[in-house]
């Protein structure tokens, strides 16, 4: 028996990384995914994949609409709401506040703020009413930038520490009838792209070395695989088993912000 029985959830950005791996990590615990997915090749193969339970939206998380629809998609389809994961984001590559060309600093920062931040509030708006009535939750992804700087430039920490806010500020309003936690992760190999505005959208994060930061900056050194996380959300998203965390964030990106100052984490001979 898993731990989202029967459950219903809906994953935005589902189409890749650790979207995907949410999907196939809800189904293997027993629950039926929606999918709101902007890449239409991506949308094509998870519905391929995986069959009548997944339900998959193409459509932009700018939009509320689109948001309304995967809500609207999924009930009619799985008759229920569970759980909201918000997930659709992308990074700025660390790129450094002075090395913003000036003329592309509007069209950046609503890029990143449009999908990183106003996503996840349309999402939050767009399933309230079907979350109230199973006595569901939403769960946000963070990251470590959502605590730390350095793991993106100016804009997507920033969007990242929004996220955060968003939390605290909807645990407070939608309870108690809805949780409202998130996960922030740390590295992974994903598609994870950059802004159009800067002419990264078809860079992928797997173009940085990722093995050797996380060898840096964590406690624990690995660099995981995006399923290394969803049993966080499984966590979260479980009734039986989060009944008193709203407003909760799991930090699980491997000890950045126990790392300390010592040139090498452990440090002894175990
Ligand atoms: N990869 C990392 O190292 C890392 C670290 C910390 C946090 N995160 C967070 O993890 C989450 C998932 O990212 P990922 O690394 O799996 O990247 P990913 O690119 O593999 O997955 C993101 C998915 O969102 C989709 N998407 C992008 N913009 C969209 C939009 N406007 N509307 C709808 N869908 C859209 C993409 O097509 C993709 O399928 C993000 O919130 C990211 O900030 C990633």
């Amino acid at each position: 028996m898993g731990w989202l029985e029967d459950n219903v959830m809906i994953v935005t950005g589902g189409g890749s990384g650790l979207g995907r791996a949410l999907v196939e990590r809800f189904l293997g615990e027993g629950a039926r995914v929606g999918v709101l997915e902007k890449s239409a090749e991506k949308a094509e193969k998870l519905a391929n994949d995986f069959g009548e339970d997944v339900l998959v939206v193409e459509g932009d998380v700018r939009k509320y609409d689109d948001n309304a629809r995967v809500v609207q998609e999924t009930v009619r389809q799985f008759g229920r709401l569970d759980t909201f994961v918000a997930n659709a984001a992308i990074w700025d590559f660390s790129t450094k506040m002075v090395d913003i060309p000036v003329d592309r600093l509007d069209a950046l920062f609503d890029e990143m703020f449009h999908i990183n931040v106003k996503g996840y509030l349309h999402g939050a708006r767009a399933a309230v009413e079907e979350l109230a009535a199973t006595g569901g939750s939403i769960i946000y992804t963070v990251s470590n930038a959502g605590f730390y700087p350095g793991g993106g430039g100016p804009l997507y920490t920033a969007s990242k520490h929004a996220v955060v806010g968003l939390i605290k500020e909807l645990a407070f309003e939608l309870g108690p009838k809805i949780r409202v936690n998130g996960v922030a992760p740390g590295a992974m190999p994903t598609d994870l792209r950059g802004p159009g505005s800067l002419g990264m959208g078809e860079t992928t994060i797997t173009s940085v070395p990722l093995g050797d930061l996380v060898k840096q900056c964590t406690v624990l050194q690995e660099l995981p695989e995006a399923a290394d996380y969803t049993g966080h959300y499984v966590l979260l998203a479980s009734k039986a088993n989060s009944r008193t965390a709203t407003g909760a964030i799991i930090n699980c990106d491997g000890g950045m912000g126990v790392r300390g100052l010592a040139e090498t984490a452990g440090g002894n001979d175990l």
